[in-house]
């Protein structure tokens, strides 16, 4: 194997059993390892594994941080932008063609434990279609209500690309103008062994590489010209969501007009925390920057923090939503270290020396990921914008049978908000009975009211669409 051109690097890192199979390998299994081997950081990776770069300490942020500038729910008309206002400029925004939409969707799944990339689970209530769909559709109804194109760049990995790529076109793009999809692959970070920081082999011819973060996005927009094309395309801003949302508002015009009116650079949804130690990022400022602390680094003390009126002191909790200005993000873009890598302790399927395959029932490695949102302190005049729960967040993390964010919990979350938006335009609905609207037919409350022929009883399962 010392004939193998990286074989000294390796060997300076302590990596080089990756070559143990090397010379059993086919011509073409030999290039794939090659290729993965040429495109590692071995110096990065070793920092990485061994917790050397510096990381912000988040317990000494998180005691001096203050809530950060929002506009709440409680006030909102109030705001010093009112929500008719935002709304004007949204909707401004979006018929002028200036704004996009990014759905990511490069992310394993693990827990969800599905075959397929998450977009594909069939998550509607009564029509069962994916989440893929549900998301796209809302983005097709947006450009038909403003009379414009809002072109949607969809993230992939090598985890989820072919089977996303065919599977949009299998469906036509589920409406949306072949010129109005692009869809975008994201890097990869390999896994290392949690005790010995060795690089882990999945098969004899392949690392064991994970997504590197719905983060990687901005690395990934660049390179796949994503950025280049919406330049052209005069697109200003890009309205950020997770394909395992079914709720999310992609590109909501009030939203859009807040962080167009705030002159803001990243705007984030979030809502009110239920509870204090809720799982959810929590937005706060520090030393006037805007961060977002993950549940896991807060405090619990700080975290239980009150206000005299007894309302939680850290209260914002992100639901993984943002307008990006799109000069911001060519901006951090070119810069490639403004986003930091994250350690997670994850299982990870490997080989041993022999070339046993073995799966771990505990976690065995370390995976390297980048969040987008850690570009909220590059922002200038982040603001941030209170929704509802109910209206907007109802994540698929786990399978059915866990007590939170299951397909169950979130089919039930869509069956009550839109019986909510039907029951208000007065629809008559049997106890216990499941309806859903497709977004082609309505995307919200009002449009229910204009579409909803009176009187109307509805007894059993319901699809709404055109
Ligand atoms: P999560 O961090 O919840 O990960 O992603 P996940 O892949 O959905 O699920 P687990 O943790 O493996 O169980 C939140 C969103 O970010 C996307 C996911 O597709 C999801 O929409 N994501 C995550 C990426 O696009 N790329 C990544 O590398 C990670």
């Amino acid at each position: 194997m010392t004939h193998h051109p990286l074989w000294q690097q390796l060997v300076a890192a302590g990596q080089q059993h990756v070559l143990r199979f090397y010379e059993e390998l086919a011509p073409d299994a030999r290039e794939q390892l090659d290729r993965q081997l040429s495109g590692i950081d071995l110096q990065l990776l070793q920092q990485l594994t061994n917790n050397t770069l510096a990381t912000p300490d988040w317990a000494a942020m998180a005691r001096r941080a203050t809530p950060p500038p929002a506009i709440r729910l409680d006030d909102r008309q109030a705001a010093f932008i009112s929500a008719a206002a935002a709304r004007r400029a949204g909707e401004e925004a979006l018929r002028a063609g200036r704004a996009a939409a990014i759905l990511v969707a490069g992310g394993q799944g693990t827990r969800l434990g599905f075959d397929h990339p998450k977009g594909m689970f069939p998550l509607g209530p009564v029509s069962g279609h994916a989440l893929l769909q549900i998301l796209i559709e809302k983005v097709v109804a947006t450009a038909r209500r403003y009379n414009a194109s809002v072109p949607l760049y969809v993230m992939t990995s090598p985890a989820t690309h072919t089977e996303t790529v065919a599977y949009l076109t299998a469906h036509d793009r589920f409406g949306l103008p072949a010129d109005d999809l692009r869809v975008f692959c994201q890097g990869t970070m390999p896994a290392v062994d949690a005790a010995t920081g060795k690089l882990i082999l999945a098969a004899k011819d392949s690392l064991a590489l994970a997504p590197d973060g719905h983060g990687g996005m901005l690395e990934a927009m660049n390179r796949s010209g994503v950025l280049e094309h919406a330049r052209e395309r005069g697109i200003d801003l890009f309205c950020y969501g997770q394909v395992d949302n079914p709720l999310l508002q992609l590109c909501h015009p009030e939203l859009i007009g807040y962080h167009a009116l705030a002159e803001s650079e990243m705007t984030t949804q979030v809502i009110r925390k239920a509870t204090p130690l809720e799982r959810v990022g929590n937005v706060v400022m520090v030393d006037g920057k805007m961060h977002i602390i993950e549940y896991s680094d807060l405090p619990e003390d700080v975290a239980l923090q009150r206000n005299p009126d007894d309302t939680l002191y850290v209260w914002a909790g992100s639901i993984a939503v943002h307008v990006f200005d799109a000069a911001f993000l060519q901006r951090t873009s070119c810069r490639a270290d403004v986003l930091p890598f994250h350690r997670a302790h994850k299982q990870v399927t490997y080989v041993d020396a022999q070339g046993v395959r073995h799966t771990p029932t505990a976690p065995n490695a370390f995976k390297f990921e980048r969040f987008i949102f850690d570009l909220l302190p590059q922002a200038h005049n982040a603001i941030v914008v209170e929704s509802e729960t109910a209206e907007v967040f109802a994540p698929v993390k786990n399978a059915d049978g866990a007590a939170t964010d299951t397909p169950t919990t979130a089919r039930n979350a869509m069956i009550r908000l839109h019986r909510r938006w039907l029951e208000a335009a007065g629809a008559q609905i049997a106890d216990g009975t499941p309806v859903e609207i497709s977004p082609l037919w309505a995307l919200d409350a009002e449009q229910v009211a204009e579409r909803l022929e009176l009187p109307c009883t509805i007894s059993q399962p319901t699809f709404l669409s055109p």
